[in-house]
């Protein structure tokens, strides 16, 4: 390698999340509608031969907690050689939010690695070798491997591929406090928050692939706890609403906020009336690919 890959990790919204109760292995079973949108954290990797790896934009976070090192760390072992690189990323996708950013940094780096690789006329890994590193990272680390919108189950690792829609918009609003992942699915535990109605797979993709958002009636399990946790949350819900969102509902398990509209200049209207109640608000259009590595 002797030029500088880039390559673009989008940030995700689960546009339903139905969430089963705790299993024996420490994970909640869910039924999941995942989608990328245009928030990106900027990957860029260079060829370094003096130094085995080296990461900059995490200044203050232990290497070994790093998703992007731990990525890297699986790849190399699985592959049973080093590969000399250097990173730099560039942040945006807010963290404790929902979005899935560090799970898309490290999927990112999975796929750099591949292209790497590739290019180089070196080995790669199988497709069942790289799902696997993925899942060992995270539950949310395949999808990032995977298409532009998905169906997922078990973990979030069972993923049915679907043709993503690009004629939609989103407005993704972050407020100031974080939620913990792992805190969010404990709070649900203790609650007993798991709905006793679920929508089926067929359902959940049907109403994705033929209805407007209007009309997709998704929920999300973390919605009604965290909502009583942070008024805040139900407040920016009902602006979101207010502001023409077809549909509005919590990323994952927040703190991240995003209304759906099939309308741009509605969209943009909402962005800026979102603006006045968050510091974070961002809008996009949906994507109908994952983006690749490139050379830069
Ligand atoms: O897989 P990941 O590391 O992203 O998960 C963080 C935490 O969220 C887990 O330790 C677990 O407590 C919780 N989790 C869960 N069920 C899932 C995904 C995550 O309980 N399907």
């Amino acid at each position: 390698m002797n030029t500088t890959v880039r390559i673009l990790a989008p940030a995700k919204l689960n546009l339903h999340l139905d969430v089963f109760p705790l299993r024996n292995d420490g994970f909640h079973g869910l039924r999941s509608l995942f989608v990328i949108v245009p928030l990106y954290d900027t990957i860029l990797i260079e060829p370094k031969s003096d130094e085995k790896f080296k990461i900059e934009g995490f200044e203050g976070i232990p290497m070994e907690q790093n998703l992007i090192w731990k990525a890297y760390s699986a790849y190399c072992s699985r592959l049973g050689e080093d590969i000399p690189i250097q990173v730099r990323v560039q942040k945006e996708i807010p963290v404790m939010a929902g979005l899935g950013g560090g799970s898309s940094d490290a999927a990112a780096m999975l796929k750099a690695l591949q292209f790497i690789r590739r290019r180089e006329g070196k080995g790669t890994l199988e497709r069942k070798e790289m799902a696997s590193i993925a899942l060992g990272l995270g539950s949310d680390v395949p999808f990032f491997l995977g298409s532009a919108a998905a169906y997922a189950e078990g973990r979030g690792e069972k993923l049915s591929a679907l043709e993503a829609r690009d004629d939609l918009y989103a407005v993704i609003v972050k407020p100031e406090f974080d939620v913990s992942t792992g805190d969010a699915f404990r709070m649900l535990d203790e609650r007993g928050a798991v709905s006793p109605l679920h929508l089926s797979k067929a359902e959940i993709i049907a109403r994705y692939r033929t209805k407007k958002p209007a009309e997709w009636e998704y929920y999300n399990s973390f919605t009604t706890v965290l909502c009583e946790k942070y008024p805040n949350l139900s407040r920016l819900i009902s602006e979101l609403k207010a502001s023409g969102a077809e549909y509005s509902n919590l990323s994952g398990s927040g703190s991240a906020l995003f209304g759906i509209y099939t309308d741009a200049k509605q969209a943009e209207k909402a962005f800026f009336r979102l603006k006045k109640f968050v510091k974070k608000a961002w809008k996009v259009k949906m994507l109908a690919y994952p983006p690749e590595a490139v050379y830069n």
